[in-house]
């Protein structure tokens, strides 16, 4: 709370004492004053009843002053000071009609001590129950008020959907008879209490975090971790979204015509969803427009089938020759046997996170990396540790390809990577033609395997270990 908060309640406190104290004295003054006053003015010749009505009408006001500032006094700032907020203004009324009936008795008795109340009451209990009937529904909604009051779901303020009809709006008022919301399009929408005490309510309260869910969607051929952090960092600084929870975004559906997301975020201010779900759908557009990502709209893809196949040079297929020839085992390789290595290349896509080789797996071909980055992992006391990081243009899974050994390593995928298969029956041809190849390959093939060892480990001679690796790749692909 803040200072001028304090001071202000405080103020209001010691007004509405004040005004309760002065009622009070006034009250029991004025009781006096008005007998002695009425009494010498009229010489004792009007009539007791003259007195007794003008004496019941001064009181009936202060009785009105009173109970107005023990209302304020009590609801107005005793009940927000223990609770922190508004006291309802069913419970304010209620607490009115109950203090002045009290104190309606006590002046009647007091001026008419003659009058039986209890006997008025009996005799008038046919007329009760008529008029009990009659305001079945008004009596209804009270009471469907009071249990509403008891159970406190939500407060003046508070975000709420109520009913079938799903009226939403704040909060402003609950009454005796109805609760008051305000919608969005700033009408006003009363629901009566026996209804909404029959209805499910959806309650969003206005201290609460309330998330909010907006929908998107992106090309088939856009990457989803891309997608996913470009819109989590847009959305993010949005106005009214939340920092304290990050928002999540996240793939609901493989749709018709593109890849579906949703983005969940939360929301300092949940009355104005309308604006902030507006502002982060804005933020995603710009984001979009500068990531390079597309949204999907309703499409056919129609597959031509292509004959022939395409040169290595068009399109992706350029991009991948020039990948390869850039990797330096593949360096002793003519222009004709790259061009060839690269038709016989296939790309594959892993999402970060992702194994592309497990240890101990058979395999039968090699990956050059053509986007992104790998780590090479070999478990150590059950825990995998981290022996090397490829990226761009680094090569990996030679190793079992050419000698025929199971997966040394896991290769796991860091970040979103792109790898170009390159199968066993495309080595082949190129060994034939190129011993160099074979020779450049065991003189990796032995240094990797040095790293694979534990640090402690005493190696054999290098060159031992090369020639070993040469013969065993020359029997495997059956070279002379
Ligand atoms: P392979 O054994 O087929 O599968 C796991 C791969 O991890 C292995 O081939 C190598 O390509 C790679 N690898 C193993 N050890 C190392 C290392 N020390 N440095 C780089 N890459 C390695």
């Amino acid at each position: 709370m803040t200072r001028s908060k304090a001071s202000n309640k405080f103020v209001l406190f010691v007004g509405a004492a004040a005004v309760a104290l002065l009622s009070l004295y006034l009250l029991f003054i004025f009781e006096s004053e008005v007998k002695r006053l009425l009494g010498t003015r009229m010489g004792g010749g009007a009539s007791q009843d003259t007195v007794n009505v003008f004496y019941l009408f001064l009181l009936a006001i202060l009785a009105y002053l009173f109970v107005r500032a023990l209302n304020a006094l009590i609801f107005g700032l005793i009940f927000r000071l223990r609770r922190g907020f508004e006291a309802p203004t069913l419970v304010r009324n209620i607490f009115s009609i109950l203090a002045f009936t009290l104190l309606f008795f006590l002046v009647f008795s007091h001026l008419y001590p003659n009058v039986n109340l209890g006997a008025l009451f009996t005799t008038s209990a046919i007329f009760g129950v008529i008029l009990g009937l009659a305001l079945q529904d008004t009596l209804g909604n009270f009471f469907a008020g009071i249990s509403l009051q008891a159970d406190r779901p939500f407060q003046v303020g508070d975000v709420i959907v109520v009913g079938a009809q799903r009226h939403t709006g704040v909060v402003e008022e609950i009454t005796w008879r109805a609760i008051k919301i305000r919608t969005f399009q700033n009408h006003i929408v009363l629901v009566n209490n026996t209804t909404a005490a029959k209805e499910a309510i959806e309650v969003c309260p206005r201290g609460n975090l309330n998330a909010r869910l907006v929908f998107f969607n992106t090309l088939y051929t856009d990457s989803p971790a891309k997608a996913i952090h470009v819109v989590r960092e847009a959305v993010r600084e949005a106005d009214n979204v939340s920092m304290k929870i990050p928002p999540i975004v996240r793939i609901r559906n493989l749709g018709e015509n593109g890849l579906e997301y949703e983005v969940k975020y939360w929301l300092e201010d949940y009355a104005k969803y309308n604006d902030t779900d507006a502002l982060v759908r804005q933020r995603i557009w710009y984001a979009f427009r500068r990531a390079g990502l597309n949204f999907a709209y309703p499409t056919r893809t129609l597959l031509v089938e292509r004959r022939g196949k395409p040169t290595p040079r068009d399109g992706a297929g350029g991009a991948i020759m020039e990948r390869l020839s850039a990797v330096d085992i593949f360096a002793p390789l003519s222009a004709e046997e790259t061009a060839m290595l690269a038709q016989a290349a296939v790309s594959h896509v892993f999402a970060p996170g992702e194994v592309v080789i497990r240890a101990g797996d058979p395999g039968s071909s090699m990956f050059v990396l053509h986007n992104g980055r790998v780590s090479v992992q070999v478990s150590e006391n059950g825990r995998p540790r981290t022996i090397a990081t490829l990226s761009e243009g680094d090569f990996f899974g030679e190793m079992a390809l050419f000698t025929g050994e199971p997966r040394t390593a896991h290769v796991v995928a860091l970040e979103e990577t792109e790898v170009l298969e390159i199968k066993h029956e495309a080595m082949k041809s190129l060994f034939d033609t190129n011993p160099d190849l074979v020779e450049s390959l065991s003189h990796i093939i032995s240094e990797r395997r040095q790293g694979l060892l534990a640090p402690a480990v005493t190696q054999s001679s290098d060159t031992d270990e090369s020639a070993g690796i040469l013969s065993a790749i020359k029997r495997f692909f059956g070279l002379n």
